[in-house]
């Protein structure tokens, strides 16, 4: 199989992940935090060695402001139902998952916040000026992805930030960590959000929110943290106040490993193998009749994440079909991002999606080039 999935998951993951998963499960795998007992202590040990190493990874300078979560979509209930009060305002883009957008529109219909949408172009483009514009007294937060998960755009949230230092910026990074080096200190950024088995390398049931010194959330879950236990209340220290319940840490011995992994490659290798893909992708792919490629369509400027259409197709059919007669693995249809559908002008029947990673080869994507042309080539 050649698999062109990654934006949905990592796959394969490297051998040390589940090595790291298995050992932990054999040998750790007390409850960290809770009892005293050597085991406990020792699953306390490779919980904090896992906060130290993602935090580490994202320039996050206390870890104890990284917080554990199952995935990205968690994180960011996390902080925008942590956040987020009556009577606030919030800008976001047109461009965002449905882990953003579901709970804004509820929160919207509820009447307890209202909401912009910046628009973006249909090539994924973002002017930092319209966020700033939207801007009103009571903006209480920015949400923005980092990239897109449609088209891997990647948006301007350096420039956001320069614009806006004053207003607390959320971004949902599940696209671009272990993809994009991200620095929360240098940037500025108040809340970060990502999962733990995309870019990182990690198993699925993994992810984090990075809350910046200055604010706090109130909890969405509330429960056992093995502290202050005395008290009815949730504590108000982190981790505790946002990880309630007991963690994966066999899951999360395996994002450290994923981590680990990065690093011993070099993020900018990685980049630079994942841009040189979708280089060939673009270029193999460009200056065919019926071949439409939705979003920058610059390597420079997107993640791996190519989305295309093929003139009167279905992208559901082209993806089947690359499966079935080509083994190449692909995502089609609207993503759970119908406005970033929507910005790129394929809403409602999506696109068929190729995402690459770290594993896959040349040879792969030269494979699936002459997949396509050659569906795209049959006559209908
Ligand atoms: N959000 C993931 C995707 O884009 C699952 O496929």
């Amino acid at each position: 199989m050649i698999y062109l999935d990654n934006a949905a998951t990592t796959f394969p993951k490297p051998d040390a992940v589940w090595e790291a998963v298995i050992s932990c499960g054999r040998e750790k795998c007390g409850n960290p935090g809770r009892s005293g007992h050597r085991l406990a202590a020792a699953a306390a040990r490779e919980l904090f060695a896992a906060r130290e190493a993602v935090a580490g990874f994202f320039h996050i300078a206390d870890s104890s402001r990284l917080i554990f979560t199952a995935n990205a979509t968690s994180a960011l209930n996390t902080a925008l139902y942590g956040l987020l009060k009556e009577g606030d305002h919030v800008v976001t883009s047109a461009l965002e998952h449905n882990s953003v957008m579901r709970p804004l529109h509820t929160l919207e219909q509820q009447g307890v916040i209202a909401l912009t949408m910046v628009s973006c172009s249909p090539r994924g483009e973002l002017d930092p000026a319209d966020v700033k514009k939207a801007v009103r007294p009571d903006t209480r937060l920015v949400v923005l992805t980092h990239a897109s998960n449609v088209c891997g755009a990647i948006l301007p949230i350096r420039e956001v930030k320069a614009l806006l230092p004053e207003i607390p910026l959320l971004v949902d990074a599940a696209q671009t960590a272990g993809a994009l080096p991200i620095d929360v200190q240098k940037w500025g950024i108040e809340l970060l959000a990502f999962s733990g088995h995309k870019g990182l390398l990690g198993p699925m049931g993994t992810g984090g929110l990075y809350v910046a010194p200055g604010l706090q959330l109130a909890p969405l879950l509330q429960g056992g943290t093995g502290s202050r236990s005395e008290r009815l209340e949730q504590p108000d220290f982190l981790p505790d106040r946002l990880e309630a319940g007991t963690p994966n840490l066999p899951g999360l011995s395996g994002l450290r490993a994923g981590v680990e992994f990065i690093e011993e490659q070099g993020l900018e290798n990685i980049r630079n193998h994942e841009k040189r893909l979708t280089g060939l992708l673009l270029d193999g792919l460009a200056g065919h009749d019926c071949i439409r490629i939705h979003g920058p369509a610059d390597p420079e400027r997107q993640t791996g994440v190519v989305s295309i259409t093929l003139d009167g197709r279905d992208p559901g059919d082209i993806a089947r079909r690359l499966d079935r007669e080509f083994g190449i693995a692909c995502r089609a249809s609207l993503h759970c991002a119908p406005l970033a559908h929507r910005t790129l002008g394929t809403y409602p029947q999506g696109s068929a999606r190729l995402s690459m990673g770290f594993f896959n080869t040349e040879e792969e994507i030269e494979e699936a080039v002459r997949a396509l042309r050659a569906i795209a080539e049959e006559k209908i």
